[in-house]
Order: C-alpha cells, then structure tokens, then sequence
C-alpha cells in the first residue's frame, strides 16, 4: 500500500469502463490541480502507478495500466512532476489482460493485475535500469527479470485485518451492511478493509481457511477490531502455507489473551482444517496497526509453533515470527542465483550479512569452507543455529546482533566471499566503508529495493569496487518490488 488515497471528494477512483468520447479539457499552460488531461501511458512506476510524458512534464497517475489512454484528473503538481488519477479509460492498449482477482481495484494488494505478465517484467527491468542510472551507474550490466514459475497462488504468507469498517465497493447500496471485515486493506485507506472471499495470489487452502474464520467469527460475535477507537479483540489474521511441504501455520493476532473466547475458536478452526500443523496466537496491545505481537506473548495453541519448508534440498522450519521469502519456488530460484554468483570453490569463508533464519547460509554451507550468519533478531538466529543443527551443517556459525559490530568482532576469519541481504533501506555508511576494505574478491548484494541498492552500489564503486552483474527476478507477481541480486568485484580484477 503506497498512501494514496482511495475516495477524493467528487472523484469516482473505481475502475471505469472503456469508451471513445472525452471531454478533456486541452491546455498548454503547465496543468494545474483539478485540470482534466488525456495521457499515454508508457510504463509504471515503483509505486505501481502508470507513468506518461508530455510537454516535458514526468506524470505519475494512479489506477493507469501501461499502454493505455487516459483521461486522467491533476491532483498536484510539484515543478515537472504531476501526480493525476484516471477518471476514464478511453482506449484500455494492447497489454490489458483480464485481472485474476474478484477485488482488484478495490484492494490495495497487486496494481498491476490488468497489466500482460510480459509487461509487467519489462516495467520492473525499466525500475532497475532507472534507479542504477539515476545513481551514475548506467554501466551497470542488467539481466531481463527471472519470471516468477506462477503468477497467481504463489504467495505462502497473507496478513488479513480484523475490522469494524469494511468498504464499500462503489456498486454496493451506500446503507449496505459494514461493520465486519477481514481482509485486506482498500487501496491507500488505512482505515478501511475490503472483504476478501478470495485472495489470486494465495493458495487455495488459505482462501478455504479465511472463510471458515470469517463464519466463526461472525456467528459467535467475536469483536473485531475497530481502527479509530481502538477497541475490539481480533486484529489479524496471518496464514502461512509452505509452498514446498503444503504444512499450514494460522497466527492469529489479538488485542489481549482472551483464552475463553480464543482457545475455542482455534480448536474449531483446526478441526474444519487438519491441513493446519499448528496454531499460535500473538497479543499486540498496541495501537499500531501492525500482525507483530508484543514481545514474549506468543502462545502455541496447537502443533510445534513452526511449519516445514524445503528448499534446495534442505529442511527449515519457520515460525510465526520469522522472515521468509514469501513466494517458496522462487525463492529456490533465488538461492540458487545467489550459489552461482558466490562462485564458491570449497576453499572459502563466507559472510552472510543480515542473514534472517540463516537461509543463504545454509545453501551456500556446502560449497564453502566455513558460513558465518550475522542477525540482530534474536529469535531469527535460534531459526538459523536450528536449522543447521537439523541439517546436519557443521561449518555455518551465527553471530547475534548489529551486523555493523559483528564485522569488528577480532576473533572472525576475513572473507573471501560477503553476502548482503539487508532490509529496504540498505546499508548503513559505516557498514560499505568496511565491507569495501574485508579484503573480499566479492560481494553478492541481494536486494529488495533497487533505488537503495544503487545507491550502496554507487558508494560501493567510490569506494573501489565495480559491479559485474545485476540479476532481477520477479518474487512478487502483479506487484512494482522486485529483486535483485547483484555481483561487484574490486576493480583492479
Ligand atoms: C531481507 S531480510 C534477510 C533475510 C535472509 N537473507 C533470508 O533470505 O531469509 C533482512 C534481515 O536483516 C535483519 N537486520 C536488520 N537490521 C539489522 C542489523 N542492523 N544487523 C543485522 N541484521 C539486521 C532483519 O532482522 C532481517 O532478518
């Protein structure tokens, strides 16, 4: 969800069909707020917005699908920027396609569900080639985007939302019954949740499960939680379906324990669904709205807390506090990219840089002499330090804390090989100024965001390195992010 917002006063924002006729207002003053303009839109953005060109103006407009016509609303306008929203479309283009999902449009999910899958790789390559330019790296060799195996039912984890305010979908009857949602929120209003009978993205056991929630909730008048007040009991509904093993972990997030009203419900719950291997319950007593309980409050109501996935030939349980790529099959892929451009002979040590639960390390074990994790989250590194007790790895080590001081750490082998896989922001300053000088003949940079990667990677080059490849690969189909992993070496090689 990018912020935008979903109902401007007077404005319809719902998908509008087709048709020739427009009455576009036609100016060659530069546009102004609530101007009326007709756009071609070549491509989108990173925030999944369509983007189009005109009298040398850069428009970024909500709701537009590339290749399209638009008559489109001026809602800024910031120098040569403009932001606008489509009011009509008058001719849909070539690269249309049906949307998968019943609530596309509604839901602030996947933007680029009506746009062909071609497309849409196309438009994450033009991101990634537009952010390494836009930092002086137009140099940078770029691969087309690894295509994700499956565009639709590919994701393992969804968070859905409790609420007492559910949206209205323009075609409903304004008095329409709204006082009970769980889904997913509506594009860019936070305090709105769309009800969501089926998810494209998730796997068909998770839609079934949704469902049965939603009927117990309702039928036993469980209060779900109200945004603005700050009240209710139920805040959030996470199902993670390990893509690899099909085993099925339910989180369901609370605002205090509850144990009459929870406890019986999970045992309902699990006895509809013996696909669920287990079931926790989290307590966030906070009021940000976040799927993340307070600390120390997780309780396994069924099963062992974790669920099984199996990558690349290795067994990894997750539970429901860690991370992990949330589409399994590419993730596999994504590993196996990140093995190929380590190039590891046997003979080397290797640094995984925020290494979550430990995954890459594991993977890359094999082909090294010795792995060495580094993980600020606590519970994340217990993940990975079980996963490779579970997997028989003796030669992966895990340092707990700041990746900044685990690097200073004196009694640590230097390494012949890093691995950086940090959160979006990207790496903090002081972290390149060291890892330039670790005295590594590579670094294997993974990243989730690309205009934070180009610009490690800029510094990375000032700082005597160059990049040698950049390889994206579509994890999260429909949606603007994509990944990317990318090799520098120092320049002298
Ligand atoms: C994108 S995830 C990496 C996941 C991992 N490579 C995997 O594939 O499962 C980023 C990780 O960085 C960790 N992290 C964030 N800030 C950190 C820091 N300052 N030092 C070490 N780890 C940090 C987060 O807890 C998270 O696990």
């Amino acid at each position: 969800m990018d912020g935008e917002a979903g109902h401007l006063e007077g404005v319809d924002l719902e998908p509008t069909p087709c048709t020739s006729a427009s009455p576009v207002v036609v100016s060659t003053r530069k546009p102004r707020p609530g101007d009326e303009i007709e756009l071609e839109i070549t491509g989108f953005d990173a925030r999944g917005r369509g983007i189009a060109e005109r009298d040398g103006m850069h428009f970024s407009v909500r709701r537009a699908t590339a290749g399209s016509r638009v008559r489109a609303l001026v809602l800024k306008r910031r120098k040569s920027n403009v932001e606008a929203v489509v009011l009509e479309t008058l001719d849909a283009g070539p690269l249309a396609v049906a949307a998968p999902c019943a609530h596309f449009g509604s839901c602030g999910g996947c933007s680029l569900q009506s746009l062909d899958y071609a497309a849409q790789l196309d438009g994450l390559r033009a991101i990634v080639s537009a952010a390494f330019r836009a930092h002086g790296l137009a140099h940078a060799p770029i691969d087309a985007v690894l295509p994700a195996p499956s565009a639709v039912r590919y994701r393992n984890k969804m968070e859905f939302s409790f609420s007492t305010r559910r949206w209205i979908a323009p075609d409903e009857p304004r008095d329409a019954p709204n006082g009970f949602a769980l889904g997913l929120h509506a594009v860019g209003l936070h305090t709105k949740v769309v009800d969501i009978r089926s998810c494209a993205i998730q796997a068909e056991s998770a839609d079934a499960i949704l469902a049965t929630v939603r009927a117990l909730v309702v039928e036993r008048s469980i209060p779900a939680w109200d945004p603005r007040l700050h009240t209710g009991l139920l805040r959030h509904l996470v199902v993670r379906v390990a893509g690899t093993t099909g085993e099925v972990l339910v989180n369901l997030v609370t605002s205090t324990g509850a144990p009459d009203v929870i406890e019986p419900l999970a045992r309902e719950i699990v006895a509809r669904h013996p696909e669920i291997a287990t079931f926790v319950q989290n307590v966030n007593s906070r009021p940000a709205d976040t799927a993340i309980g307070d600390p120390g409050r997780e309780r396994v109501l069924f099963g062992p807390g974790t669920i099984r996935e199996r990558i690349l030939g290795l067994d990894l349980h997750v539970s429901a506090g860690s991370f992990f790529q949330t589409n399994s099959a590419q993730a596999e892929r994504l590993f196996e990219i990140v093995r190929e451009e380590a190039a590891l002979t046997g003979s080397e040590t290797v640094y995984d840089l925020y290494c979550g639960t430990g995954t890459i390390a594991l993977v890359l074990a094999e082909a090294a002499r010795e792995v060495i994790g580094f993980e600020i989250v606590p519970s994340a590194v217990a993940d990975a330090r079980a996963n490779a007790a579970r997997n028989g790895i003796e030669n992966a080590r895990f340092v707990e804390g700041d990746a900044l001081d685990g690097l200073a750490h004196p009694d640590l082998p230097a390494p012949e090989v890093c691995v950086v896989d940090p959160p979006r922001a990207g790496l903090h300053k002081k972290l390149l100024a060291r890892l330039a000088v670790l005295g590594a003949r590579r670094i294997v940079y993974v990243s989730c965001h690309p205009g934070s990667a180009a610009n490690d990677v800029a510094e990375l080059e000032r700082l005597g390195w160059r990049v040698a490849r950049v390889r994206p690969i579509d994890l999260v189909p429909h949606t603007p992010h994509i990944e990317c992993v990318i090799t520098l070496v120092p320049r002298s090689t």
